[in-house]
This record gives C-alpha cells, structure tokens and sequence, in this order.
C-alpha cells in the first residue's frame, strides 16, 4: 500500500463536517435552493449539482461555480474523468473557496456515461484515483467521492472493495456511498434511484472493513431518528430527496447532528428573510420562480400547505407583480399557521 495513502494528502484545509449535508441534486440543489435551505439549518454541509468538467472549463464561470457567501459549508461536485482537467477544476473550487470538491462516480444517465462521467467509473477504479490524485495535487481543498455500492455486472462486495481501497490509495479518505447499484442499461436515473433495493448492510460492512475511512450513507433516508440511529455504524448521513420536497426537515439537524441549539427561525421568519433575497433577484431581472420553486415543501404537513404550494406554481405565473403575491402569501401564512 502506498504509505502517503492513509495520511489526508496535501490537505491543509479543514475537512467540513459531514454528519448531515443534503445531496447533490441536478435542477433541485442550485444557488437558490441552497441559499434557502441554509436558513433553515446552518451546519448541514450542501451540495452543489454536479458540474461537468467541460462546463466548468469552457461555460460561463459565474454559472457554474457562482454562489453566496451565506451558503457555506458548500461543496462543489464535479463530473469528468480526465484527471488534467479535473485537476483544473479543482484549483478552480479551490480559487473559488469551496468547502470541498467531490468526484461523482453515481449518476447513472446515458447522456453522463457517454462521456465516462458518474456511475460507470466504479468499472474503473486506477482512473477515479488517478482523477483523485490529481486534483488533490492542485489544491488543499478536501478531495471526496461519492458512488453507488456497484454497477451491474461488478456487484460483488469484493469488486466494491476494490474500488473503495484503490482510490484510497490514491489518497481519498472520505466516501459518500449511496446504498444501491446503479444499472447501466434500461432504467432512467428516476428508476435507478428507486428499484435497485437499498443495502445499507453492505456500507455498514463497508465501514467495519475500512475504519480508518470516512464513510457517509446516502439512500432513501427521510426520518430523522433513522438517520441517528445510522450514525452508530457510518460516519455520517447524506439526505437527497426528503430535504427537498420537506425543507423543514432541516430545522432539526443541527441540534440533532451537530448539538448547536442556536435558536431557530419559524417558516414564517424564513420566508421573510427570503424576501429581500427575491427581490434582489427580481431587480437583476431574474423570475421569482426561480428561486420560490424550491420552497413549495416549506408548509408541509401543517393548514395552508396546499394552497402556499399552490400560489408559489400557479398562481405565481399569472401575475404581474410576484413580489406583491409573495408578500400577500406571508400575511396569509402568517395568519393560518401563526
Ligand atoms: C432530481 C435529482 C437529481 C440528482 N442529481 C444528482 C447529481 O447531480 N449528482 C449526484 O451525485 N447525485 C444526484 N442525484 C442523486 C442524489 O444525490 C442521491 O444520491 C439520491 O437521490 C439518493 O438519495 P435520497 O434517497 O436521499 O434522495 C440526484 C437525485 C435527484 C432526485
């Protein structure tokens, strides 16, 4: 083994904590969605969605690695397998102050593994640690991967294995392990996401097998004190989807996982501090849409829930004056939920 490969690397920058953060999500987890869920919980790490290596490179930087301030701890993921330009990339987050930058090796798409990009590289584990190695070559920023627990047709336990030990000898500690396969041919994404079964086991073995290593669960979590109970055999948990459509999961991670009671806001406060936001958005000539599609889970479960859901995708797109229809909808809120 090589000896370098159980110490963090070049790393000098403070790894982020990573007991709670929210997946990344393609058109769900961008700016606007992270800027919100970071006033609901102010320690989950969050992600990006995944940037290719051709976008960060030749697209509008802005765009692709732009965000705000308030959204960190923010990590930027990537897709690519060209270790030159992944390196490139990598200084670039770094330049940029991200958090950290994670390597996907997930996604399932067509469209991705036509360019070996996600969840096809778990077949090509000598590549992810060469990508590995060369971005933490380039910059100190924590260097992460997140995959599945095999690809059809290297399903085994042993072929996993041998992808987890493999990029950690090219110097990655931190693993974010989404509990499926993934089938290459003949699901969408949205299948691939729902019909391999979830195998929390196999990355709990995987944690026993490889103590040394951080090993974050990601799968179908949506209840809080499932996600507690996992912290007994992972280091962390990584939520996709419930965080999205019930936002207000989040008001309870960081005294939950991070033991900081801070005093929390109300969904009510929330929304207004989304406001001035919005309307930053609004005078740069930007749709409110944009950022109050994300929202429309805030009420759940609660009086009124269907009707802000409403209003926010509806109701929204016949009006003139959004911010006036915002406005209204906090008053209303306010007077149904208190
Ligand atoms: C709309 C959507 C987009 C996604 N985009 C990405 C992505 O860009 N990168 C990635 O690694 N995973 C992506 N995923 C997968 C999630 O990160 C996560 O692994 C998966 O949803 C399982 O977690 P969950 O059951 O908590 O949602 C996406 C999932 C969804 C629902």
């Amino acid at each position: 083994m090589n000896p370098q490969a159980s110490s963090p690397n070049n790393t000098s920058r403070p790894e982020p904590n990573r007991r709670f953060s929210v997946a990344p999500m393609m058109d769900w987890t961008d700016r606007h969605y992270r800027y919100f869920a970071r006033l609901i919980s102010r320690r989950a790490l969050l992600y990006t969605e995944m940037v290719t290596t051709g976008a960060v490179l030749h697209g509008d930087r802005e765009r692709f690695l732009g965000y705000s301030a308030e959204e960190q701890p923010l990590a930027l993921q990537l897709g690519g397998s060209n270790p030159q330009e992944l390196a490139q990339c990598a200084a670039l987050a770094e330049e940029a102050g991200y958090a950290e930058v994670n390597l996907n090796v997930g996604c399932p798409s067509d469209r991705v593994q036509n360019n070996m990009i996600g969840a096809c590289l778990m077949a090509h584990p000598a590549l992810v640690g060469d990508c590995v190695k060369a971005m933490q070559d380039t910059c100190s920023t924590p260097v992460t991967v997140k995959h599945r627990i095999g690809i059809n047709g290297r399903e085994s336990y042993a072929e996993l294995c041998d992808f987890v030990g493999t990029v950690h000898e090219a110097g990655c500690t931190s693993f974010t392990v989404h509990a499926r396969i993934a089938i290459l041919e003949g699901l969408s994404p949205k299948e691939n996401r729902e019909i391999p079964p979830l195998k929390y086991e196999v990355v709990h073995q995987l944690k026993r097998d490889f103590p040394q290593l951080e090993i974050i669960l990601n799968g179908g979590l949506t209840d809080l004190d499932v996600m507690q109970a996992q912290l007994s055999h992972v280091d962390g948990v990584m939520v996709g989807r419930e965080a999205y459509h019930n936002p207000w999961l989040l008001s309870e991670v960081d005294s939950r996982f991070f033991g900081d009671d801070h005093p929390r806001p109300s969904r009510i406060e929330v929304m207004a501090l989304m406001r001035p936001y919005i309307e930053r958005h609004v005078n740069a000539g930007g749709q409110m849409h944009h950022i109050t599609r994300h929202m429309l889970g805030l009420f759940q479960g609660l009086p009124g829930a269907r009707h802000f859901r409403r209003e926010l995708s509806t109701t929204i797109h016949r009006t003139n004056e959004p911010l006036a229809l915002y406005d209204q909808l906090l008053e209303q809120m306010q007077a149904r939920v208190g």
